[in-house]
């Protein structure tokens, strides 16, 4: 009978260990140890010993009963920590590492167009100039009529734009900030208003209808071409990080005089010709001169004591000259591809 019992522990503890799921543990203990169980059943015949040995397999039976409990309750302790083991090995989530995002682009990032500008907001600065805003929907008199610009004035029709209903129109260009500027300030001052336009184009690679522009004023005692020459020469080298050769032609503007097209020799050929200075070795970028007389008075400016220069410089094509972009209609394309590149 010891014998028996013995044996049965034996075998219930092997199994037991070699056993991997709660459920065939819960089998064991039936078989074992329920009422139909082996030693259930052995334990039946107890009633047959002597008292001496009742009591001797009694303990024993309960020694070995504890046991095969106790060992079933380890294994599906240990089963289960093996589970979660698993689980947590195969389901881990590292929380610190960044997500994977659709656009690598996701966190936003400043327009190629608002870079530059924004440089140049830093370059004029840090030369004594303020920045000033203005509106986007202008009136007539600071788009027009207070540039010398008056009503059947030929020079209306080159920048044809879109009018409100009420009269009012979309600026055609950042000229318009000269005027504010001038009633803002007395002189002397220095000023640049950057900002968007908007003019009535047929879009092609090099038109657009709405661009960027930065007009610059400044208002001293006897500026001359000399004054408007260094600033610009100076903006130039700061933008493009190399001296550039410049030339000035005469260009026509109702608002100052004499009027220039100031001209730089081509980035991308360095002046010997190529597609993108239709092989001229020049290329028109900013538009300028010294203030008209009658703007001044207009702005409540003595032209007798005060003399100054203006300019507008265009910023798609600023731009475009840096980063050699062939077509204007890129920058309101709002193709990410575009300025992911920037
Ligand atoms: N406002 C003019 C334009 O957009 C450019 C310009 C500005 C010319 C200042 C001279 C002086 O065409």
């Amino acid at each position: 009978m010891k014998n028996k019992l013995t044996l049965i522990q034996k075998n219930s503890l092997e199994s037991i260990q070699k056993c991997d799921s709660s459920a065939d543990l819960e089998q064991i203990r039936i078989d074992v140890l329920g009422r139909k169980g082996e030693l259930t059943t052995i334990l039946r015949t107890l009633k047959d010993l002597s008292p001496e040995e009742k009591s001797e397999i009694g303990k024993l039976s309960n020694v070995v009963k504890t046991s095969i409990n106790e060992a079933i309750d380890n294994r599906k302790d240990e089963i289960e920590r093996e589970i979660l083991q698993k689980r947590l090995s195969e389901e881990w989530i590292d929380v610190t590492l960044d997500g994977t995002p659709e656009f690598p682009s996701d966190n936003g990032f400043v327009h190629p167009l608002s870079q530059i500008q924004h440089e140049i907001e830093d370059i004029f600065t840090s030369m004594g100039f303020s920045v000033l805003d203005g509106p986007e929907v202008e009136t007539e008199y600071y788009n027009f009529e207070a540039l010398n610009i008056p009503k059947h004035h030929p020079a209306r029709d080159m920048q044809d734009t879109f009018w409100t209903e009420d009269n009012n129109l979309l600026r055609t260009h950042t000229s318009a900030i000269q005027v504010r500027g001038m009633e803002k300030n007395s002189p002397p001052f220095r000023v640049i208003g950057p900002g968007r336009v908007f003019r009535y184009e047929a879009t092609d690679a090099s038109h657009e209808n709405t661009f960027y522009q930065v007009e610059g004023m400044m208002i001293d005692k006897e500026i001359s071409v000399a004054n408007l020459i260094f600033f610009m020469k100076t903006l130039l080298k700061e933008i493009f990080k190399c001296d550039v050769k410049i030339r000035l032609r005469p260009g026509y503007f109702p608002f100052v005089e004499p009027g220039f097209e100031l001209d730089i020799n081509c980035l991308i050929c360095g002046g010997s010709g190529c597609s993108v200075c239709k092989q001229t070795g020049w290329v028109e970028l900013l538009p300028c001169g010294l203030v008209h007389p009658n703007v001044l008075k207009q702005g409540g400016i003595n032209p007798d004591e005060w003399s100054g220069f203006a300019f507008g410089l265009g910023l798609n094509r600023l731009v475009m000259m840096g980063y050699g972009i062939n077509d204007i209609r890129h920058f309101q394309s709002g193709d990410i591809r575009f300025v992911q590149q920037f």
